[in-house]
């Protein structure tokens, strides 16, 4: 049976070989010591049929010899004992001489003959068996050495039967892969945000340096027109790195939510508050449909405003004038629901798949125009700590934001 192959990088084989054949302890592999534990147990039953055949046959020569001598006797008239002491002078042993001619006749041959076939073809099956059981694991083991040694392209290449199959081995096999994909899967991740996180921080340094620079030289006038473009820039970095802290720690699970019970009604009203006068400015409506009863939610106010301000700034920002904007609250039994509703463009169906991605934002949203593409991975991250959900959708007017969280 063709077992299943490592892949290192660009799906070649493996270039380490690690453990059996790379030690040189054959011994103390797998599959040495399957075969010779399947061997063990065959010599073991070998030796069993042996020995119950060899008492079988004893007891069928003495029976036979008593049987014999009982009739010789009686056809010669002299006692049985006294017969037995005749042939013993005679130097005559009936099962002395059929074990004789057993053992160097043509039966003792075929007897030889049957001892090997049995010894060997289980031996066969016990190493040939050692190799299909021990294989994939020493496939897995070479693959799991190329991870840990970094290489997260490492996976164990299947065969159509073990693609097929849903036994254990396959199982662990097919796992193995799946992990290894996430891990490599994450680390591109990790790379990919470490490099967005330079880049991103780089662009306001530069232009912080850039300006600062001309203000030294004199080719700038320290006016306080061009200090407060220094100090927007200075804004936008702190923004940034205060969105970064905030969302490693959301995602390590270390963000510490200063709960507490409030009307979630009240909340509402503040962030629409808030941004009525943007909204006015930019001739958009903003209408609040709110339950009437109070709804009582245990979170952390500050943090939900977060997620509110983020997702009603996105709102103001795609809507085009003389649009609208509704925020919804409802609820049921168990759960309540706000919704963000504008009458924009709606979603890009990239946006409505990669929104909550770091970093990920429209093209059209330029560092300049303060976005850093944080708002909604952030969000996400926060109404998660706090056990809820966010998705994203189209409605017939625009774009849509549903959020749900638990009653308190
Ligand atoms: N209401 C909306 N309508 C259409 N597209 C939207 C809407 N809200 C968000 N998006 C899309 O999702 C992207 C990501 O939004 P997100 O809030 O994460 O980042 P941002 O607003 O660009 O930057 P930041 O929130 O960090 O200031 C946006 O750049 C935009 O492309
Ligand atoms: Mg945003």
């Amino acid at each position: 049976m063709k077992g299943p192959r490592v892949t290192g990088p660009q799906g070649t084989a493996a270039p380490q070989q690690r453990g059996v054949e790379k030690s040189g302890r054959v011994w103390h592999s797998i599959r040495a010591e399957l075969t010779l534990t399947l061997w063990g147990l065959v010599l073991l039953t070998a030796l069993m049929v042996f020995l119950v055949l060899a008492i079988m046959f004893d007891a069928y020569l003495t029976s036979t010899h008593q049987h014999s001598t009982e009739i010789l006797s009686r056809r010669f008239g002299i006692p049985p004992q006294q017969f037995e002491q005749v042939l013993q002078e005679a130097g005559i042993r009936a099962d002395a001489a059929l074990k004789l001619s057993l053992t160097r006749g043509e039966e003792g041959r075929f007897f030889l003959f049957l001892l090997g076939v049995t010894l060997l073809l289980p031996s066969l099956l016990a190493w040939w068996s050692s190799r299909r059981f021990a294989r994939p694991l020493t496939q897995l083991s070479r693959a799991a050495h190329l991870l840990t040694s970094g290489d997260f392209s490492a996976r164990v290449s299947l065969n159509k039967s073990l693609e097929r199959r849903e036994d254990e081995t396959a199982l662990l096999l097919k796992d193995f892969n799946q992990m290894a994909a996430s891990l490599e899967r994450l680390e591109q991740e990790r790379r990919y945000t470490l490099a967005a996180i330079a880049h991103e921080l780089r662009t306001p340094v530069t232009v912080l340096r850039g300006r600062l620079e001309g203000v030294r030289d004199g080719v700038l006038a320290a006016s306080p027109g061009e200090l407060e473009k220094l100090l927007g820039h200075a804004d936008l970095l702190g923004k940034l790195i205060e969105d970064l802290q905030l969302l490693s720690l959301a995602e390590a699970g270390e963000l510490r939510l200063e709960r507490q019970h409030f009307v979630v009604q009240d909340l509402l009203k503040r962030v629409g508050g808030d941004f009525t006068a943007k909204a006015e400015g930019q001739h958009i409506g903003l209408h609040l449909d709110l339950a009437l009863e109070p709804v009582w939610v245990n979170g952390d106010p500050q943090r939900l405003y977060q997620v509110l301000g983020n997702v009603l700034g996105n709102a103001l920002r795609h809507t085009p004038p003389h649009g609208n904007i509704r925020i919804q609250l409802r609820v049921d039994a168990q759960h309540l629901t706000i919704e963000v509703e504008d009458s924009g463009p709606g979603f890009t169906s990239e946006a409505l798949s990669r929104a909550f991605e770091r970093f990920y934002r429209s093209p059209d949203r330029g560092r300049q125009s303060g976005g850093s593409g944080l708002g909604l991975a952030l969000s996400k991250s926060l109404i998660e700590a706090h056990g809820g959900q966010i998705e994203l959708f189209n409605s017939p007017s625009g774009a849509c934001v549903r959020i749900t969280l638990g009653m308190a």
